[in-house]
């Protein structure tokens, strides 16, 4: 069977509808751009375009199919005769705190957010979650009042709030995970003590001579002791270790 020549891949198209209207867009499109591609203009519900603003959250159905589907605009690729429309905002409730007053306890979360008890566990907020978060999991663990495991379970969370328009329970899961990482990152983690000891050699004036080097440079040596530095490779795993410890204490 001869394959198909570029022009002819570049030119198939498939029928999508945005909020009923049908469009013919190339299949290859993610939704976003199929979106801009049938004349639509973002002037909201569009952030990074790379997965990670939440900005972007979409709904659809597929022909013949009862399910409700979701994902990212940005990185959701288009079906054939999907019927989506995007969310550029879904109104959801965040408590307002001090975070400097607010004790790090369960306690805490749950004067804040009454509303957690409400859950069901339907689940249906895991199964809607773009970034495959166990909503109902940190949900689950912030009622225990595990905070540590909520911030954990939670990590991912983009903040689209697609959880919070299928909650049975009425609540916005994602405010109350964001408090909880908030808690357990400022109030609860161990420090670190790497981090401490380099923030004391520096007070102390470790750095001190090489800073005033450098400020004797001109540009473009500079440029070049920045472009030539030794670099941890995107892959390196835990033993990486640089080749030259000048510069370390
Ligand atoms: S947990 Fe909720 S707000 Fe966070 S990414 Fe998943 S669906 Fe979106
Ligand atoms: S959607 Fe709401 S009620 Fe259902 S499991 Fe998730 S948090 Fe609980
Ligand atoms: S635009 Fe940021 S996640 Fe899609």
């Amino acid at each position: 069977m001869a394959s198909a020549t570029v022009s002819e891949v570049e030119n198939t198209t498939v029928p999508i509808y945005v909020m009923g209207k049908k469009y013919e867009v190339p299949d290859t499109l993610t939704i976003m751009k199929a979106m801009e591609y049938s004349g639509y203009q973002y002037i909201r519900g569009c952030g990074c375009r790379g997965g990670v603003c939440g900005a972007c959250a979409t709904v659809y159905r597929k022909a013949g199919d009862y399910k409700i589907y979701t994902g990212l605009a940005c990185q959701t690729v288009v079906e054939p005769e999907m019927y989506l429309t995007q969310l550029p905002f879904y109104p959801a409730s965040r408590a307002d705190y001090d975070f400097e007053e607010i004790e790090a306890t369960p306690d805490s979360i749950f004067k804040l957010y009454p509303e957690l008890f409400r859950c069901v566990a339907c689940n249906a907020c895991s199964k809607v979650c773009p970034m495959d978060v166990e909503v109902l999991d940190y949900v689950s663990a912030l009622k225990r009042g595990d905070i540590e495991a909520a911030a954990e379970i939670s990590f991912d969370c983009i903040q689209c709030g697609l959880c919070a328009s299928r909650c049975m329970g009425e609540m916005a899961q994602y405010h109350i995970a964001q408090l909880a990482r908030r808690l357990y990152g400022g109030k609860l983690a161990p420090k670190a003590e790497h981090l401490q000891k380099m923030c004391d050699d520096i007070d102390g004036g470790a750095f001190d001579d090489d800073l005033a080097n450098l400020k004797t440079l001109a540009e473009d040596e500079l440029k070049k002791i920045y472009s030539e530095r030794e670099m941890e490779p995107a892959m390196s795993g835990e033993g990486w270790k640089p080749e030259s410890s000048a510069g370390l204490v």
